[in-house]
């Protein structure tokens, strides 16, 4: 009877032991390692794999991002009930990042935003940019950084999770001088609802650095009407006001007194439609903000809140500039869930150096020379009330 029993335990730890290996072994082929969640986000048209990775947090917050592009594909963030969902546009599918043209969520570079007529010069020598957009160089030219493959790897954290992109951009990339190495590291801190992203570059030879993310945030949940009615604030005395290219005149204006100021928390939506040249240039809101800041480091750019879902986005960065870009070239084409992103579906908030920094000497310095290492950091920070 005893030996029976004994028997029967043995069999039993045995197959918890081969239930246990079987279930590693799954864990492991579907990607699981460390602590960040990988899985496949399918093949480029060229054949090569893609992955998506999603880090989870304490506090109710999820966000995944593929290597794609360096892509924010969803970010999920709890309402003032405690129920969360996705804040970001983007596509259910790697196809989607690989076609789409509205920069959902990506990395952008080698030079986020405009340079006038595709040309710059460093030293008396110009290089030449293919023009993407009318006249203009956008967001990098053709193939910009958001639509290259990038290596990925999670990377120890005191803090949370951390997962490290890293891109070689060979010297001539579309039209830029130098290799340059850049480098975007994602941080979900485990106790705090923020979003960190630290971005470092070198390269061999003189060139012109712009790094951003371009997430398309809607605080209702994405796919979920317009961002009209969410309340801005932007801690900016002045802005670059744009000709009708979008491209800065090179002045820095006063927002005092035009519907550029927004250092009083303000509806989107309030005087968007006013008949203002800058507005009629950007269809809306598309200008680069002038950040007032204390000192260096990282200082408070935006704040953004919802009043239906209660959630609030605070945008920390170090860089000189934000771009609010209120969504006017969204058009209804469809997205995750194949629900329609019309106009101002969404607003972003791309942290940055001004537009066309290369052609405008009195704008901060966009050169990078070899031997120094560029860094920035932009913190979005969610909250909800
Ligand atoms: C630009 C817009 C552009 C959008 C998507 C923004 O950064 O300023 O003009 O339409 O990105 O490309």
């Amino acid at each position: 009877m005893i030996k029976a029993k004994q028997k029967a335990r043995t069999l039993l730890c045995v197959l918890i032991f081969i239930g246990g290996l079987s279930l590693a072994s799954s864990l492991s082929s579907q990607g699981m390692r460390g602590t960040i969640k990988k899985e496949s986000f399918g093949k480029t048209t060229g054949g090569e794999q893609i992955e998506l990775y999603s880090l989870t947090n304490k506090k109710g917050m999820e966000v995944s991002i593929t290597n794609f592009g360096a892509t924010v594909v969803t970010l999920k963030v709890p309402d003032r009930s405690g129920k969360a969902a996705d804040i970001v546009l983007g596509y259910d599918t790697l196809d989607g990042y690989e076609n789409g043209t509205s920069y959902f969520g990506a990395t952008v570079g080698r030079y986020g935003n405009r340079i006038a007529g595709g040309k710059f010069s460093i030293d008396g020598k110009t290089y030449t940019l293919p023009k993407n957009n009318g006249e203009n160089t956008l967001h990098g030219g053709i193939v910009g950084f958001n639509k290259r493959v990038w290596k990925a790897q999670e990377i120890a954290s005191k803090e949370g999770e951390s997962l490290e992109m890293t891109y070689l951009s060979a010297d001539g990339e579309e039209g830029f001088p130098g290799n340059l190495s850049a480098k975007v590291v994602f941080t979900l801190p485990a106790e705090r609802n923020e979003l960190r992203i630290d971005y470092t570059a070198t390269t061999d030879k003189d060139t012109v650095l712009n790094l951003t993310n371009h997430s398309y945030f809607n605080l209702s949940g994405e796919g979920n009407g317009d961002i009209l009615d969410h309340v801005m604030t932007l801690h900016s005395k002045q802005f670059t006001p744009v000709d009708k290219t979008l491209i800065p005149t090179g002045e820095l204006k006063n927002v005092g007194g035009t519907p550029m100021d927004f250092n009083s928390a303000t509806a989107i939506g309030k005087r968007i439609n006013e008949n203002d040249e800058q507005l009629v240039f950007g269809k809306g809101y598309d200008h680069n903000w002038v950040l007032t800041r204390a000192g260096g480091g990282l200082s408070m750019a935006a704040e953004a809140y919802d009043p239906k879902s209660g959630r609030k986005l605070e945008v920390l960065t170090t860089e000189p500039g934000v771009q609010f870009y209120s969504g006017n070239f969204l058009d209804g084409a469809k997205g995750k869930g194949n629900k329609p992103y019309p106009q101002r579906a969404a607003f972003c908030l791309e942290t940055q150096h001004f537009p066309d920094s290369p052609n405008h000497a009195n704008f901060p310095s966009t050169l990078l020379k070899p031997n120094a290492v560029f860094h920035s950091q932009t913190v979005f920070r969610f909250s909800a009330k």
